[in-house]
């Protein structure tokens, strides 16, 4: 049976790019759609090189819903992929997706997770904090921000001298390591 995966994504896409490499041979799970609230994302030129639909849209548009349902719909679009995808996901995706709308976050929740909290600020917070460790979340979306069921978490270790970008470095390591092959273990358990 095919599955198909819509990324959702906001900014450069490393974490989408990652995705659609590790599928493009896949015998059943296909990336079928990159979408982007930025409309000169990074991430949407790997529609054009890949061959993969494109969608951007405005608040207005993913508010209302109508339009990106009908999009996903014939698309055939089975799972929503949040790849450093910044706007809350709205209730709607989420009743239309239960339990099929993945995201990557780039701490250790519950630790620096919540509105507000992504991509750099969360590594300045864990830089002030002084942590010893941090890491990623691979999680379930729910109605709140970073509090669905936690499917994956790899920690790496922190020394002293660390900066935010040495920390975000750390974390992207990890992220393009095992944010694909947990998707893939996650989608695969519900095949046959
Ligand atoms: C990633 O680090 C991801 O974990 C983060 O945005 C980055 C996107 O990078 N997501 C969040 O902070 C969500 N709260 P990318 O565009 O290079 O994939």
């Amino acid at each position: 049976m095919n599955t198909n995966i819509a990324i959702f994504a906001s900014g450069t896409g490393s974490n989408a790019r990652k995705i659609v490499e590790y599928f493009v041979q896949h015998p059943t799970i296909h990336v079928r759609l990159i979408c982007s609230n930025k409309a000169s994302a990074k991430v949407l030129d790997l529609c054009k090189e890949y061959d993969i639909s494109k969608c951007y849209f405005d608040k207005k548009f993913i508010e209302e819903g109508t339009g990106l349902l009908k999009i996903l719909k014939d698309e055939q679009v089975d799972y929503l992929i949040l790849a450093g995808f910044l706007w809350k996901c709205p209730d709607y995706l989420i009743a239309a997706y239960p339990n099929k709308i993945i995201n990557i976050h780039p701490s250790l929740l519950p630790k620096y997770g919540g509105k507000g909290m992504f991509g750099h600020y969360v590594h300045e917070a864990v830089k002030e904090n002084k942590e010893k460790e941090s890491g990623i979340t691979i999680h379930l979306v729910n109605e709140e921000y970073d509090k669905g069921k936690i499917i994956f978490q790899k920690k790496c270790e922190l020394l002293e001298n660390d900066a935010p970008d040495d920390i975000q470095k750390k974390v992207q390591v990890l992220e393009h390591q095992f944010f694909p092959p947990v998707i893939e273990q996650y989608i695969m358990q519900f095949e046959n």
